[in-house]
């Protein structure tokens, strides 16, 4: 790779250039008939796409997403000369040795919203030799790396870091909304790219840093800390990309127990990840104990997209590596020595205290959609509930059943008779929910109608007989807390995002390079 790594002017013609072109996002959804570009990665191979033809739009997909080689004068008389002039000069343009005349682009180049992003090529291209290397560039267009980038807050902040930055898209992005911003990687080749990502945006307010975890920002704390780690388990660390140690956890464990030292008070740190749930000690919990003597100052979340089963791990690795079933039994042996129960996959999700309150863990399962809206609800909502005034201000508050809930009477036959046995709350939005409750319940929902606050929901309940006299206030808010926490009530102030109008059918977790959650692990 030489892509060019000083200041120039040819990156702002070029971004003016492309920009000017069309190479947009909707555009190159039309062309390549796709909905979303990520589609384009969700495979190793060569994305099978409708003829590119030899218009502008055409060339530049075959040159910079495609990896074509075309006819130099053919590129000067559709781009002009100076474009082709600027490609080569900042390297996205080389003569190919192997065809005479003819130029290739050594890497891929796709918008992602407002932003250009470089990463490797994720696909052999035809007559070249194609190798994944160890240092590999992450693309930013695969699934769940677009997952990671849909879920992000845009809300501002000061300081803002992406750790395991690849193409440091994250880091970019950030540079909208954070005074400032810094990418780290550790290979050279990733922060060789994320530099030219950031000279080819014009962005002032990136930083971008080759270093382990956290190396090179020592002694700075931050508002937002993020990052898509490798995560795959594997006995041989040989992908920098992807392998995160025997359980998959090494470098998310590296960077959680680090927050304390990162994160100020009031920051969030967000990672997408797979992790373990070990005998007697759930992924929450122990993300809890990584973060040592400090861990009381902080709120964990873990929201669950989907899981693996270790075995199931065991049988994937060996058939990536090649290494047959004595691979399978290596691995399951490394699983159950460490306890391993099963490997979820989702958002953890770390909050800094900035006031005296007690903190909270929790476990969700992700809904049909999981963005970061409802990751923003879950905080709100949470902290609102650890806050110490939060049983007296909710007794003033007037809940409302949420539009999605479903209440589910099991019924049995009872000496000849068909009685109600169990009753249950169940939800899909903001996440799955379901809540084994008392049979009470089923007359208070339709009470829930937004004009009657908890503290006349109590007296209502205490008058009807539907729960003991003596209850006390705090205890019945208490209860209605549960129930708006598990997305069942909702009370203003805190509305949940409201669920995706049609159902979008079973979660999408790719397969996607490699690092995305094998698929059919998803619900
Ligand atoms: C799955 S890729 C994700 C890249 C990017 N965040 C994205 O979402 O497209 C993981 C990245 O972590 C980097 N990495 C691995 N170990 C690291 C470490 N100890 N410190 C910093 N970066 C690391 C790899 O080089 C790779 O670029």
């Amino acid at each position: 790779m030489s892509l060019h790594l000083q200041s120039s002017p040819h990156f702002e013609l070029l971004r003016n250039y492309l920009r000017a072109a069309g190479y947009n996002e909707e555009s190159l959804c039309d062309r390549l008939e796709i909905r979303d570009m990520c589609e384009l990665a969700a495979h190793t191979g060569r994305p099978a796409t409708p003829a590119m033809g030899s218009d502008e739009l055409g060339l530049l997909i075959r040159l910079l997403l495609l990896g074509d080689d075309i006819d130099r004068q053919q590129l000067e008389s559709a781009l002009s000369p100076r474009v082709v002039e600027a490609f080569t000069s900042l390297g996205l343009a080389s003569l190919d040795p192997a065809t005479e005349g003819r130029l290739f682009c050594p890497v891929a180049v796709y918008p992602i919203g407002p932003l250009f992003i470089v990463s490797d090529r994720w696909f052999p291209v035809v007559g070249k030799e194609f190798q994944w290397s160890d240092d590999f560039v992450y693309p930013a267009i695969t699934p769940n790396t677009r997952e990671f980038l849909a879920a992000l807050p845009v809300t501002p902040c000061d300081s803002f870091l992406e750790l395991c930055a690849g193409t440091g898209a994250a880091a970019m992005a950030a540079s909208g909304y954070a005074q400032k911003s810094w990418a780290i990687d550790i290979t050279e080749r990733s922060t060789q790219m994320a530099e030219f990502n950031r000279l080819l945006n014009g962005l002032d307010n990136v930083t971008v840093l080759k270093g382990d975890l956290y190396e090179g920002v020592e002694g700075t704390q931050f508002d937002r800390i993020v990052a898509h780690p490798p995560y795959m388990p594997s006995l041989r660390a040989t992908r920098v990309f992807a392998d995160g140690g025997a359980d998959g956890e090494q470098i998310t464990r590296g960077i959680v127990t680090a927050l304390p030292r990162f994160l100020k008070p009031g920051g969030t740190f967000y990672c997408l990840a797979q992790a373990s749930d070990r005998q007697g000690a759930p992924l929450q919990q122990r993300l809890r104990g990584w973060l040592g003597e400090e861990q009381g100052d902080f709120d964990v979340a873990f929201i669950e997209m989907c899981q693996q089963d270790p075995k199931d791990a065991a049988f994937v690795y060996a058939l990536k590596t090649g290494g047959g079933f004595a691979v399978v039994d290596l691995m399951r042996d490394s699983f159950a020595s460490l306890g391993v129960e099963s490997l979820p996959y989702g958002w953890i999700v770390i909050q800094r205290r900035n006031s005296p309150r007690s903190v909270f863990t929790t476990r969700r399962s992700a809904g049909p959609r999981i963005g970061r809206e409802e990751i923003a609800w879950l905080l709100k909502w949470e902290t609102f509930a650890a806050g110490p005034s939060a049983l007296e201000d909710l007794q003033e508050k007037a809940p409302v059943v949420r539009p999605a809930l479903e209440f589910h009477a099991l019924h049995r036959m009872r000496e000849g008779k068909l009685a109600p046995e169990q009753f249950s709350l169940h939800t899909e939005a903001p996440f799955f929910g379901d809540c084994k409750v008392q049979f009470w319940v089923g007359f208070l929902l339709p009470l829930c109608d937004g004009k009657s606050t908890v503290r006349q929901l109590w007296e209502a309940c205490k008058t009807n007989n539907l729960i003991h006299a003596a209850t006390p206030l705090h205890e019945f808010a208490r209860l209605i807390g549960v129930l708006i926490s598990g997305g069942f009530l909702e009370v203003a102030a805190f509305y949940p995002p409201l669920p995706p109008q049609k159902p979008e059918g079973q979660r999408r977790i790719s397969a996607s390079l490699e690092i995305g959650h094998p698929a059919g692990a998803g619900r």
